[in-house]
């Protein structure tokens, strides 16, 4: 029969399972898209951003990545996205390599397959930001290294999870709360509907005719929503939107690569404009929430912008603390 010792080794094994288990569960998959992860997986990409901050400020060394490389592909501008991974690298003890499209030969006609098998010979892990989401795809389908979207026509997967963090940190929870994004429907809208649907937010999105987010997307993030307890509402009024919310977001009305269509689309927008009048329709503690870059006197006022209630500047440092959870996770 069954001595105590056996039954102690098998439970030993089975617990030290299930936490290997748990802990690698995301090890070299590709962060292309919030549909591929489970509300779960995200917040356990969002605690353990809040972990890692409190370690760096706290001064406890995190060599996650010791030894590790990223190799970093833009092909659109950056600021924060640039700086926060190859910082963040740097602090998890590894190193990134930042690598623009005017230098790579990718500029000059090599198919992103083959760049994507090349660089797998050399580097962990590949961040790429870029128009076309199927070039994404097509780098992870080909690359042997998790690959990570830092932003394309279609989505912005990262930027959320730091957004998650923050509101966690300034509403002490995510689930229930109500979530308004007012203005272009983006890649930060369906990246936005998405992880809100997975997070259990009640998401009301407001935009005018013509700039709706892609239906499918507002389809699937509403399945979302009923799986996970929240809903997804979108509609063209604003301040139907903002009514109550305990979150306000915009993002630019001229995404990059829409630089021509700015002055069409500036008055498509106006009456979009999250100003002092609209934000006092929210919750009297709703907080003001923009990825960066922002157009002040455009889709938000300078007032809202520099407001108490604005959240932007923890929100642009929470990039760094979500993509060492990110790198972490998935390298
Ligand atoms: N929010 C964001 O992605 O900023 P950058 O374009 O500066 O990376
Ligand atoms: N929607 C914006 C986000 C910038 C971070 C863009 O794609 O340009």
């Amino acid at each position: 029969g069954f001595s105590v010792e056996l039954l102690l080794i098998l439970l030993y094994y089975y617990s030290n399972e299930t936490r290997s288990v748990r802990f690698v569960s995301l090890k070299g998959r590709d962060f292309l898209t919030l549909k591929d992860f489970t509300g779960q997986e995200i917040m356990d990409m969002v605690n353990l951003g809040i972990d890692l901050k409190a370690k760096l400020k706290a001064g406890i060394p995190t060599p996650i990545l010791t030894g590790k490389s990223l190799g970093m592909i833009f092909q659109k501008a950056s600021t924060r996205t640039r700086v926060s991974f190859e910082v963040g690298m740097y602090q998890l003890g590894g190193q990134a390599l930042f690598l623009s499209s005017h230098d790579l030969q990718i500029g000059r006609g090599e198919p992103i397959q083959d760049t994507a098998r090349v660089l797998s010979r050399y580097v962990d892990g590949i961040l790429i930001r870029t128009f076309s989401h199927k070039e994404v795809e097509d780098l992870a389908k080909y690359a042997d290294v998790p690959v990570i979207n830092g932003l394309t026509d279609d989505f912005h997967p990262t930027q959320v999870i730091a957004d998650l963090i923050t509101i966690q940190e300034h509403k002490k929870r995510i689930k229930g709360l109500k979530f308004a994004y007012v203005g272009d429907g983006n890649n930060m809208t369906h990246s936005l509907m998405i992880g809100g649907a997975k997070t259990g937010m009640d998401v009301m999105v407001a935009c005018p005719e013509g700039y709706m987010p892609n239906a499918e997307i507002v389809a699937l993030a509403q399945q979302y929503a009923a799986e996970y307890g929240g809903s997804v509402s979108v509609m063209h009024d604003p301040l139907e939107a903002i009514a109550g919310a305990d979150v306000v977001y915009t993002d630019t009305w001229a995404s990059m690569g829409q630089e021509a269509e700015k002055e069409i689309r500036q008055k498509a927008f106006a009456g979009y404009q999250v100003d002092s009048a609209k934000m006092a329709l929210a919750q009297p503690d709703a907080i003001f929430m923009h990825c960066l870059p922002a157009y002040r006197g455009y889709e938000v006022t300078d007032e809202v912008m520099e407001s108490a209630q604005s959240v932007v500047f923890d929100e642009a440092e929470n990039r760094l603390h979500a993509h060492k959870a990110i790198m972490a996770s998935v390298m």
